[in-house]
């Protein structure tokens, strides 16, 4: 059974919706500050070309850490899973998404997993193309075939926020620089980096492209192959096992869906061969996760029997 009617949907965020005041914007990148935390809004795609939707569906939202399943699809395509792995790993940290502390004592430093900030900018690193135009460009591409929308762009003012304060991430770039993890100037990945955290869409392509993720790669419209289905594997099992961070596991036994969060607000969900979710909810709980957003798939997981396992 599937959630097919768009009032019981809103019965089901309006319940959520009540978390909100338990959560708080992210505003460490500033430009993120400005969201309303009371918003929430949620589509749900099917394959048929059906789509349930409830809240503002339309408002457009940057994918921040969503993005990084994304670009993970893109280089396992570009380079092949060998290379990547050689370069990033595929364990849980059970740390902060931005957590340094891990890195020091691994040897070599090679991140965790590309979910967490070290392991996407190693895997952004991995985007071929001489300049950081001509990489964001191939990336922009691939986000907008999987969300079969030419119009997809990024948030300039996002992405130059992000710029501007990310001492954190720039300290990430340096200590893998430092280790030859990476090699690029530390500038440029950045601003890679950033552009590509603040491609910016709305639900309903953000439930498209789960959609995508759900079908194994498919093209829900034309059938043909977005990316080859042993990829789509991989991207699902990173998001199980490390798409909410260090909630992953709680996640994996209260909801069961294969999903990853963004500090936006954002979480893209994949329910295997059954539909994608894209969910907008920006007040954020202490792991960065939307609080509201987690009790809505909560919700939606129980009364709908979605858990994978
Ligand atoms: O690198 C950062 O800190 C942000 N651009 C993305 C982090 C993020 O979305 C973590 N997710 N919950």
């Amino acid at each position: 059974m599937a959630c097919r009617s768009s009032d019981e949907l809103k019965k089901l965020v309006e319940e959520a919706r009540k978390e909100t005041v338990h959560g708080r914007v992210a505003d460490y990148i500033p430009a993120l500050g400005k969201a309303d935390p009371g918003d929430l809004s949620i589509a749900i795609q099917y394959p048929g070309g059906e789509c349930v939707s409830a809240g503002d569906v339309e408002e457009k939202i940057t994918l921040q850490s969503v993005s990084k399943v994304i670009s993970l699809a893109y280089v396992l395509m570009e380079r092949g899973p060998g290379y990547v792995f050689d370069r990033v790993g595929m364990e849980p940290t059970g740390d902060p998404f931005n957590s340094i502390a891990k890195l020091e004592t691994m040897a070599p430093a090679k991140p965790l997993n590309p979910m967490i900030n070290a392991g996407a900018l190693v895997v952004t690193h991995m985007v071929e193309g001489s300049s950081p135009d001509e990489r964001f460009e191939k990336l922009l591409g691939f986000v907008r075939r999987l969300a079969d929308d030419e119009t997809i762009g990024y948030c300039r003012e996002v992405a130059e926020s992000e710029l501007r304060t990310a001492d954190l991430n720039r300290a990430l770039c340096y200590f893998l620089k430092q280790h030859d993890v990476i090699q690029e100037d530390v500038e440029d990945l950045l601003d890679l980096y950033t552009r590509q955290c603040a491609i910016e869409m709305n639900c309903l392509n953000l439930a498209r492209i789960g959609l995508v993720f759900a079908l194994d790669g498919k093209d829900p419209r034309t059938g043909g192959e977005i990316m080859p289905r042993d990829i789509a594997r991989i991207c699902k099992t990173f998001m199980v096992t490390c798409g909410m961070y260090n909630a992953s596991g709680e996640f994996a036994i209260k909801i069961g869906i294969p999903a990853k969060s963004g500090v936006s607000g954002g979480i893209m969900g994949a329910v295997p061969g059954r539909f994608g979710i894209g969910i907008f909810g920006p007040a954020l709980d202490e792991r960065g996760n939307s609080i509201a957003g987690i009790r809505l798939l909560e919700l939606l997981s129980k009364n709908y029997s979605l858990s994978m396992f």
